[in-house]
């Protein structure tokens, strides 16, 4: 397939996705706007549709509550029904009105798409955008502060594996193994009920078992999310008795990133951050640092109550080059890891996991499979560490996967075999992002 034609081909997956105001990731699998999907669609969409790119973002903002949260998923009017009473935002005084949202929030890269839709505008039209989403972004990043750093260490934690975007990545599958199944569901387990509720699965019905989660990781995670909803969504009282919390490597690089990006937004309107926000966005990047370790010579993510490091390999490790705050010499640890053969540098890089993990599966979901998205992040942070040709090995072979391949969810590393849903529109925007 030629580069023409390949991006041809994102473009329609684009448009089958499009629900006029927001896109879907894939339909019928994923009915709903989710938010770090919608920014990845953005950086895709503007390079067609520039307006169509802002009302994406725009949409997406429409779910944020009165705190600033931005929650991870704003729910399709169609479906509200079933997703709306499983969320049930409206528990919280801060959920908005009229839309039904979910109660978490996931990476926040919406700084990073505003952005990148705002260097396709005019110097003007840049200005006016910036002024548009502006508010919003601050009020998101103070609630990050505000929330999810609740003792002002620096570090920002999440308390559902949903709010990372790689919900089963081993080192919170590991976490909630150790210390978060309940009772019930070692029932579950014991009597084997797990295979009968995985009769009504969606996500199973509509693609291979095992290339998802394990029906009991499911239960788990939706026994955290009941906990969470029958706190009505309060951190305080969430945090009161104990919770899986997690300070996870991937979100907190992908934090400091957009800091700065917001603090470049700030600058095109001729505004001046708060001073406490720029104090407590300096101490993250120093935080970030605790989350190194000189043993292995890696980053992992942290147990926020004991504050213990995870050590469980996985692509998290590798986050750090998107946050771009890193000293040369970690730069280079982080690139040796990834063109190691024996880790992540395989056929089709980068996968999920490294392939020496006992984790490694793949076909299995975030435990082995390659992502685009997590590419495009791995590609930006080698750019703005000056690795082009690490880069552009990545990026050619990324091109080189879904041509032959399609437009998929996942991917094996191995072969490059398709998983998950088909037609996917974040490998299409990033892939489209990627050509031009
Ligand atoms: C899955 C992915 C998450 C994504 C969502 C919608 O939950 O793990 O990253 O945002 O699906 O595509």
């Amino acid at each position: 397939m030629s580069h023409d034609e390949l991006a041809q081909a994102c473009k329609e997956v684009l448009k089958k996705n499009d629900k006029g105001s927001f896109t879907v990731p894939a339909s019928p699998l994923y009915p709903h706007q989710w938010l770090w999907d919608s920014c990845f669609i953005a950086i895709g969409l503007r390079h067609i549709d520039i307006k169509r790119a802002q009302v994406e973002i725009k949409s997406l903002l429409r779910g944020q509550w009165s705190n600033g949260m931005v929650p991870n998923m704003v729910l399709s009017t169609d479906e509200t029904s079933q997703a709306g009473s499983f969320w049930r935002s409206s528990v919280s005084p801060f959920s908005p009105d009229n839309v039904a949202t979910s109660g978490i929030t996931q990476p926040p890269v919406i700084a990073e798409a505003v952005v990148r839709i705002g260097e396709k505008l005019d110097k003007q039209e840049r200005r006016k955008w910036y002024q548009d989403v502006f508010h919003a972004l601050l009020a998101y990043h103070q609630w990050l502060y505000a929330e999810r750093d609740p003792h002002q260490e620096g570090l920002v934690l999440q308390v559902h594996p949903w709010e990372t975007g790689l919900d089963n990545t081993p080192p919170w599958m590991f976490e909630l193994h150790q210390h978060q199944m309940p009772t019930w569901i070692r029932i579950v387990a014991a009597l084997k009920l797990d295979t009968i509720i995985g009769f009504f699965r969606r996500d199973s019905t509509l693609s291979m078992p095992g290339e998802r989660l394990s029906t009991l990781d499911g239960l788990a995670f939706y026994s955290i999310q009941r906990r969470l909803r029958r706190k009505r969504y309060d951190i305080q009282s969430i945090l009161s008795h104990s919770h899986l919390s997690i300070e996870d490597v991937t979100f907190n690089a992908i934090f400091i990133r957009n800091n700065h990006h917001l603090k470049t937004i700030a600058k095109g309107i001729g505004k001046k951050l708060p001073e406490d926000l720029l104090k407590r966005m300096r101490q993250t990047e120093g935080a970030f640092e605790k989350l190194w370790d000189t043993y292995t010579n890696q980053y992992y993510s942290r147990n926020f109550v004991t504050h213990k490091m995870i050590k469980v390999p996985s692509i998290g490790a590798l986050m750090p080059l998107y946050g771009g705050h890193l000293a040369k010499e970690r730069a280079k640890d982080l690139v040796k890891m990834l063109t190691d053969n024996k880790q992540f540098w395989l056929k089709y890089p980068v996968p999920s996991v490294p392939v020496n993990s006992e984790w490694f599966h793949e076909h299995r979901y975030w435990q082995g499979p390659t992502w685009i998205n997590t590419n495009w992040l791995i590609i930006a942070g080698l750019e703005r560490h000056g690795f082009i040709e690490e880069a552009n090995h990545i990026k050619e072979q990324t091109i080189k996967l879904v041509s032959k391949n399609g437009l998929s969810e996942y991917f094996s590393p191995k072969d490059g075999a398709p998983v998950g849903a088909e037609n996917f529109a974040w490998t299409a925007a990033l892939v489209l992002d990627m050509l031009c």
